[in-house]
This record gives structure tokens, sequence and C-alpha cells, in this order.
């Protein structure tokens, strides 16, 4: 089989601490690649002014692919966040992110299996800001029926492909009666759209607010979520937090011609360079990048070999699970359970 190539951007902060780690662990599971490393972050801002080099923006376009370590953005002032900047140059309008009880870590909420569907392009994260008198600051919120369109139908398309049940839309239409009133819209049209093509997705629609409540007190009800933007951003890091937190919750960033895969969490500054951090979300990353170039066997394999860690060898869990591990030590651990898992069929 030939090495897949991939653009490897390690970010900055814990970055290339967890973003080695995940490829480390597919290469266990017998894939190959030929990894074509980019800057982007602060490391690039710093060697090269710019957060985002257009060199790296070329090569994953050229590539189609690739996997990203988080990085910095400054707080308040400084340069505007590249991974943004990557996800509108790219058009990777859609982020997936599953989130998905851990085998052996138990959380106090029960089995949890929901999929979360952001929006990636628009919303509040248009960056549209003015001061437009001292102390009167605006931010506008910036939603469109082509997006909104476009990621409800994704939506409903990656229910279909991955034999789930519901899309639930998530908004606050009763106040944002014409941006959020429009999301919700067209995520009906889609359902519509996906009855009329035979589909049997089942569809209902949450005010933000109370799925922060449900998600809390039985997050066993939903499925596929569909949500805007800055919602979407909120309510992962909830979601992950159910589940035994960042350290645990991958994502794939996905447009009509370039995938981009990487973790939800940040760059981590207040542990970066301990050698302490969790890898597990930044793999999970990884094994979704290898269901994207066709390699579901790696998919299956990684993730079986991450739940054989998690289930049985808690010596090697990294301290925000609870543990006394090292990045490292649980790296090798789950290179090992990798390469234990036969070959699925
Ligand atoms: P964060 O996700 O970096 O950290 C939040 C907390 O979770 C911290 O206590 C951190 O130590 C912990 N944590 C996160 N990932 C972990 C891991 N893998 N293992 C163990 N503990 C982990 O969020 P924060 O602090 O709000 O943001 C830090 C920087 O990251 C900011 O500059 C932010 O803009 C950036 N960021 C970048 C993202 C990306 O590159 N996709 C996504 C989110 C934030």
């Amino acid at each position: 089989m030939s090495a897949h190539q991939v653009v490897y951007l390690p970010g900055d902060g814990i970055g290339p601490e967890v973003a080695s780690s995940a490829r480390r662990v597919l290469e266990a599971a017998d894939m190959e690649f030929d990894w074509i490393e980019k800057p982007l972050g602060l490391g690039a801002f710093e060697a090269h002014g710019d957060a985002l080099p257009q060199d790296t923006v070329d090569a994953i376009r050229a590539c189609g692919v690739a996997l990203k370590g988080p990085s910095t953005t400054p707080i308040g002032g400084g340069h505007v966040s590249a991974n943004v900047r990557l996800r509108k140059e790219l058009e990777l309008f859609a982020n997936v992110r599953p989130v998905k009880t851990v085998p052996g870590l138990e959380t106090s909420h029960g089995a949890i299996d929901l999929v979360i569907v952001r929006e990636n392009t628009e919303d509040l994260y248009a960056g549209l800001e003015n001061e437009v008198a001292p102390g009167v600051v605006t931010s506008l919120k910036v939603i469109t029926d082509r997006a909104s369109r476009r990621i409800a139908r994704f939506a409903f398309d990656y229910a279909k492909r991955w034999e789930r049940e519901r899309v639930t839309a998530v908004h606050k239409a009763n106040i944002m009666k014409l941006a959020d009133g429009l999301f919700l819209d067209c995520a009906r049209e889609a359902k519509e759209e996906s009855d009329a093509a035979g589909g049997t997705i089942g569809f209902d629609d949450v005010l933000v607010d109370a799925l922060c409540m449900h998600l809390v007190t039985n997050p066993g009800r939903y499925d596929v979520l569909l949500l805007e933007n800055l919602y979407g951003d909120i309510v992962s890091d909830l979601a992950a937090g159910l589940i035994g937190g960042l350290g645990l919750a991958p994502g794939g960033n996905y447009g009509e011609d370039c995938a981009v895969f990487e973790a939800i969490h940040g760059s981590a500054p207040d542990i970066a360079g301990q050698g302490i951090a969790n890898p597990i979300a930044m793999i999970l990353s990884g094994a979704m990048m290898c269901h994207h170039l066709g390699r579901p066997d790696a998919y299956t394999r990684i993730r079986r070999g991450v739940a054989s860690v998690t289930r049985d060898r808690k010596d090697a869990l990294t301290p925000d699970l609870g543990g006394t591990g090292t990045t490292e030590g649980l790296t090798q651990a789950i290179i090992e359970g990798v390469q234990a898992q036969p070959q699925p069929a």
C-alpha cells in the first residue's frame, strides 16, 4: 500500500507533544505516511510574522489532509487566530466532534455517545468588531442561508453514513429570531430533503440553554447535535467534560476539498513542556483521519487499542485522568495496545 501524504502541523504549547504521539500511534496501526511538516500558530508568527503562512495553506490544499496540534491565540490583542483563518481559507465548513464514554473511565453522567456537528466558518467568529463610540463595541453575528444549509445537509448526511438516529438543531431563535431563526429553518429544510431522499433520520430542536441543562442531567437523550459556530465551541467543551475532560475529545474539520484533524482542546500553556499532556484526544483525531483516508480498519484498531489502555492500564493514565503517568508512557502503552489488536475484518 502506498504512503499517505499528510501535512503535519505540530502547533505550539502541548501541540508538538501530543501530535507526535498521534503520529507514532497511527504508524503502529500499519499506516504509512509521508509527513510534510509545516508551521502554524505562535511559532510561525514569531518566525515568519504570520501565524498561518501561505505556504502552509498551499501545502494542505495540495495534499487535501492535515493532522494538526493545537495552537495558541493571544487573548484580547495580538494575532488573529490561525485556527479560525485556516478554517475560513480552506472552507472547512464542518467541525465534527464525537463525544463518547471511554471504556474504563467512570463518569457521573452515564453512557454518552453523541456527535457535535459545528458550523465552522461564520457566526460571531466572523471577527467583525467595531468600537462604535468610546466604551461601546459591537460584534457582528453573521448567519447565512448558504452556510446554514450546507452544515445542516452535512449533519443529515453524516447521520446517515454513521447510522445515527436523530439530528437535533441547537439554537436561541426565541431571542435571535432572524439569525438563529434562519439557522433553524435551514435545519428543517435539510430534514425535509433527507426524508424526500428516503432517509429515516429523526429531527428535533432545542434551545441552547436548555440543551446545557439536559446534557448534565440526561446526556443520553441526544445523538447528533447541529450547532452554529459559537454554541458548538462552548457545548463541545461541556460535552468533553462529561466524558472525563478535554484530553479525550477528538475532532475533524471537513470541507469540499480538504480535511484537517485536531483535538477539541487548546495548547494548554499551563502544562506545556511538562510531559504530562494527555495524547488520547489527538490520537483519536488521528484515528478519524485514518477513516477519512479510507482505512476504517486502522480507525477501529486505534480506538480499540486506546480502550484497552483506559480499561486495563490505569498505571499509564496522565494526571488529567487521575493517574500519575506521562505523555510518553501513555503513548507507549497505546502503541502496545494497538499492536495487540487483531486486524479488524
Ligand atoms: P485548553 O484546552 O488549552 O486548556 C484548558 C484546560 O484543559 C487546561 O487546564 C489544560 O491544561 C487542560 N487540557 C487541555 N488539553 C489537555 C490535554 N490534552 N491533556 C491534559 N490537560 C489538558 O484551553 P485554554 O486554556 O482556554 O486555551 C489555551 C490556548 O489554546 C489559547 O490560546 C486558545 O486560543 C488555544 N486554543 C486552540 C485551539 C486549537 O488550536 N484548535 C482550540 C482551543 C483553544
